[in-house]
């Protein structure tokens, strides 16, 4: 199988690569905003792994600069419904917090399981703050009260995946948004 026969998977394009770069440059030019003025060190923290492309092309419109980092989160549960408890399998520490702000980024929220507490965590470390930012909005799926600082597109409830989202670990390199046919996953 190559990248190109993952597209025979997916219903229909919800998000164009155009409409993702579109998303991009209004988040990049949000974040510069809010940082201008502000001293101190900007570390953008990745959330492995469905952050990552998103990630990738969000820095190269920022003009602050930045530190970039990543932490590996999730909440344990089954595959397609987080739960309660946070797992983080890979850390972020920094020798100066203070001084630092932080913007956790993410690509999706759902259930609104995994990134308070995430932010809970980091801020317990002593940032000076502790902001999210996050590609995709799903909150007719939220189980947590919960709101990004910056959010890019907000979805309807249907399974996407690409552009860094995954179903079984498949479909993060495609270019798009796109909604995955129900026998795929049923
Ligand atoms: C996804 C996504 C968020 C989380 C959102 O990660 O990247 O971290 O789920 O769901 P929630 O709001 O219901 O907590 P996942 O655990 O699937 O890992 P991945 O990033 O490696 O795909």
């Amino acid at each position: 199988m190559n990248c190109f026969e993952l597209h025979k998977d997916i219903d229909h394009v919800l998000i164009t690569e155009e409409e993702l770069d579109e998303a991009n440059t209004r988040l990049a030019a949000l974040i510069d905003q809010a940082q201008q003025g502000r001293d101190g060190q900007l570390v953008l923290l990745g959330v492995l792994k469905g952050s990552l492309v998103f990630l990738a092309d969000l820095i190269r419109k920022l003009r602050t600069p930045i530190e970039l980092d990543f932490v590996k989160a999730s909440s344990y549960g089954a595959s397609t419904v987080s739960t309660g408890q946070l797992k983080i399998s890979l850390d972020y520490d920094r020798k100066e917090a203070e001084n630092v702000d932080i913007i956790i980024i993410e690509d999706i929220i759902d259930s609104g399981n995994t990134l308070p507490k995430l932010v809970k965590h980091l801020k317990e470390k002593g940032f000076r703050s502790v902001r999210t930012c996050t590609l995709l909005d799903k909150p007719t799926r939220r189980m947590v009260d919960f709101q990004a600082d910056y959010v890019g597109i907000v979805v309807p409830d249907e399974f996407v995946v690409g552009y860094g989202l995954d179903y079984d670990e498949k479909y993060r390199e495609l270019p798009y948004i796109g909604v995955l046919k129900e026998e795929v996953y049923k």
